[in-house]
């Protein structure tokens, strides 16, 4: 038999308390494009991280084509052909795509050279990014491509990519698949980290599912069915259609007349919106990423300031009212940056919890923090939301990727706003979580919230909303309603075509 391109045998990873990986087996193989399943905090991103030197595993054994070996630092890894790009990049946003590249290099070769190999690798793989350009300035897809060639250009021959699909747009991941095609095609590993039982199965050869901190399966993706994925990975399987029953109409609680607003660098972001949200009504929000979701997101939570228009939430006009304003006004908010804007990833998880409410009864009392009352009622959102956490005194930072993005959303939409604006509020989710979100908003609009949902997962929009605002440039293309219009038409809204 061929030997694997990679082979691990036994792994244990602990934690302290958590044993974020007990036993585990895994192969893949030169040319294949290996999926990695499983829910938030199965273990995935800790075993990648062993596999590229970043952790030691407390025991077990690592063969990479054949030959056992010792990854002791990420710069081994690099050296023995492993590349990984991680759930959280990181490059350095000042410097040029080209800076970015030769970060981690020996000195002493031209840049002349290396721009002629980066162009090479470019063509070979389909990666197109300008070398030039500063990495603050770019879309998280460009980002994520400058990524995947310094990781080539490294030399990888085994590719690891942690939830590289969770922040990009429909276009960007079929541009992704082909550049991972190609990589498989060339002969080399790749293993794909998802929570998208679908894309796993369309892209990946073979899928292993973890199942806290062990592996529940190894599968070949033409036989596995998506119940049977998302059973193998939660032990349960879940309903296909979510009730939507008919909910009366409440008031206005939310509405934006002639709103615009600016980005940072002072371009237009958005121009003269216009919309309405009622009690009891998900209106949803669809686009492609970049057409002024986030300003409109921030606008209404009060983060950024319009240059014209009204904001009113509940009847009253809030226009230029600040974030904390807002939010005593009754508007919940789930940032789609949540780690930037929706945490403080060194405080614990149970302060993350409150934040918001830090300074008010039950959790302050004439200037002193109640802790007993800060640690119950934490508890009961960390049992409610499922988050995976030894203590809630642990820092958010230890926390698996999509546990913390749990934390955030179980902050915001516990209590009873009056207003929800969820900005990508399933990314990073597995199943069992996306469900629960689902069915935190159904809730919500049932108790007679109105609902702001803004996602790039078409489905996601179109399965939950009553009615469904398509924005393009920083304008609303049209507003439809999900079950009378076409897929079709609601994607040509999106890039631009008039109705
Ligand atoms: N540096 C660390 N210190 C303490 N605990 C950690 C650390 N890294 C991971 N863990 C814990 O190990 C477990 C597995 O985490 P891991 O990040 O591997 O999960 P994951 O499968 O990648 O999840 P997700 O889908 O949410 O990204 C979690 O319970 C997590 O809290
Ligand atoms: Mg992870």
């Amino acid at each position: 038999m061929e030997d694997a391109a990679v082979l691990m045998r036994g792994i244990h990873k602990q934690f302290m308390a958590v044993l974020a990986n007990h036993g585990v087996d895994f192969e893949a193989r030169a040319g294949e494009i290996h999926g990695l399943l499983g829910e938030n905090g199965a273990g995935k991103t800790t075993l990648m991280r062993i596999l590229s030197g970043f952790y030691q595993p407390d025991a077990g054994n690592i063969y990479l084509r054949g030959r056992l070996v010792r990854i002791a630092t990420p710069r081994q890894a690099k050296a023995l052909g492993v590349g990984m790009v991680h759930q959280h990049f990181r490059l350095v946003e000042r410097f040029t795509v080209l800076e970015n590249l030769l970060l981690g290099q020996r000195a002493g070769r031209g840049t002349a050279t290396l721009r002629r190999e980066i162009d090479a690798l470019e063509g070979r793989f389909g990666l197109s990014v300008d070398p030039k350009a500063r990495v603050w300035a770019l879309s998280v897809g460009e980002r994520q491509r400058v990524e995947i060639l310094k990781v080539l250009y490294q030399g990888a021959d085994l590719l690891i990519l942690d939830e590289p699909t969770a922040v990009l747009t429909p276009q960007e991941t079929e541009h992704l698949f082909t550049i991972v095609k190609r990589m498989a095609a060339e002969g080399k590993a790749v293993i794909f980290i998802t929570h998208k039982l679908e894309e796993a199965r369309r892209l990946c050869d073979r899928i292993t599912v973890l199942r806290r901190g062990r592996v529940a399966g190894v599968l070949a993706s033409d036989t596995a069915t998506i119940p049977d994925l998302a059973r193998l990975m939660v032990g349960r399987t879940f309903a296909p259609h979510l009730a939507r029953s008919p909910v009366p109409l409440g008031q206005v609680e939310l509405e934006l007349q002639g709103i615009s607003a600016l980005d940072p660098s002072g371009r237009p972001a958005l121009e003269d919106v216009h919309l309405q949200v009622r009690g009891g009504e998900i209106l949803g929000v669809a686009g492609v990423a970049g057409n002024g979701q986030v300003a409109l997101a921030e606008v209404v939570a009060g983060m950024r300031i319009p240059t014209s228009g009204r904001l009113c939430i509940g009847g009253v006009d809030r226009t230029g009212q600040d974030a904390a304003a807002i939010h005593r006004a009754g508007v919940a908010f789930v940032p789609e940056d949540r780690l930037g804007t929706g945490l403080c990833p060194g405080l614990g998880v149970a302060e993350n919890l409150i934040m918001r409410d830090f300074n008010r009864a039950p959790f302050a009392r004439n200037g002193l923090l109640q802790f007993r009352a800060i640690v119950e009622s934490a508890r009961q959102k960390v049992s409610d939301f499922d988050i995976r956490t030894p203590d809630v005194g642990g820092p958010v930072f230890r926390l698996s990727g999509g546990n913390m993005q749990k934390v955030v959303i179980a902050r915001e939409l516990s209590g009873s706003p009056r207003v929800i604006i969820a900005s990508q509020p399933t990314r990073g989710l597995d199943v069992a979580a996306t469900d629960a979100v689902y069915r935190i908003l159904l809730a919500a609009r049932h108790r007679g919230c109105g609902v702001l949902l803004i996602s790039e997962d078409l489905d996601e929009v179109l399965s939950l909303s009553d009615r469904v605002a398509v924005m393009y440039r920083g304008r609303i293309a049209g507003i439809v309603t999900p079950n009378s219009v076409s897929r079709e038409v609601v994607g040509q809204l999106m890039a631009g075509v008039p109705a």
